[in-house]
């Protein structure tokens, strides 16, 4: 965290890893993709980064298949980043399993309903209010009425200060209809009701679409992240197949600050090349 004497202001550095997958195996897409080392390589941009990201937030599927294995690898991996990392489950997550291999991402909110990975954080001025929109077994997300009277009570006792809420299954569709077909199918209205009523929410960060996306969603900036592995093809035609396919990996770069709210970069984890100076 930087701190602005001449305002006293506060500036936060938050990098968003997203949909890494760990555990996909030697043969997918093609054996081109080797996810385990896709993360490996962002963990290690964003060890190296200067300034350092105040904190690292992962926006879900952070594993293929859930099992305990795979955490055990997500696990050693983090284990390079020596700030904050707070994660949330995406559906090819099983967050109990999840949460018993990286308690330390994943802390439990004694107040949250049962089972569900919702909890509040608070860093350098802002409020982190992650929600877990997992359907058990299903591709497609959800906020039940306990998720949101929780997400209610939690953005109450946070009146007045801003509040950034991460989760994985976006609320808005984007244009690629198989992946709006499973985003965030239940809550979404109440969700974007909830972030208006509060007014200072700064911003909601995804994942689950494997590409880079803003929107505004009730009223403030929606980012969703792409993956540091394989990204979904972009492909707007109604009624396209779902394809992925290999792009530079990137991961999301947040700036927030008061008064200006949140600048988003988008870093590319491989560079083209020497930085020149011009
Ligand atoms: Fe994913």
């Amino acid at each position: 965290m930087i701190l602005d004497s001449t305002t006293m202001s506060t500036t936060l550095l938050m990098a968003q890893l997203s949909d890494p997958h760990v555990g996909t195996g030697p043969a997918f897409l093609g054996g081109r993709m080797d996810t385990e080392h896709a993360l490996r390589q962002a963990v290690a941009y964003v060890a190296a980064m200067e300034p350092a990201p105040d904190l690292v937030l992962l926006t879900g599927d952070l594993t293929e298949h859930g099992s305990a294995a795979e955490y055990a690898v997500v696990a050693d991996a983090l284990a390079l980043l020596s700030m904050p990392v707070y994660a949330v489950p995406g559906n090819h997550d099983d967050p109990k399993v999840a949460r018993d291999a990286l308690s330390r991402c994943m802390p439990v909110a004694p107040d949250a309903p049962h089972g569900v990975c919702c909890y509040h954080r608070h860093h350098g001025g802002l409020h982190l209010v992650a929600l877990d929109t997992v359907v058990p077994r299903q591709s497609h997300g959800a906020l039940e009425a306990d998720q949101l009277a929780w997400l209610a009570r939690t953005l109450d006792a946070c009146r007045d200060e801003p509040v950034l809420i991460f989760m994985h299954h976006p609320p808005l569709p984007t244009g690629i209809e198989a992946m709006d077909a499973c985003s965030l199918l239940t809550g979404g209205d109440a969700l974007a009701a909830l972030v208006r009523q509060h007014g200072a929410v700064q911003g909601v960060l995804c994942g689950h679409l494997h590409r880079p996306v803003q929107m505004q969603f009730g009223g403030a900036p929606l980012h969703v992240a792409p993956s540091v592995a394989h990204q979904i093809t972009l492909d707007l035609r109604p009624g396209a197949p779902l394809r992925a396919q290999l792009e530079p990996p990137k991961i999301s770069l947040h700036r927030w600050s008061l008064p200006h709210g949140l600048c988003t970069h988008l870093s590319y984890v491989e560079a083209f090349g020497p930085a020149l100076v011009l």
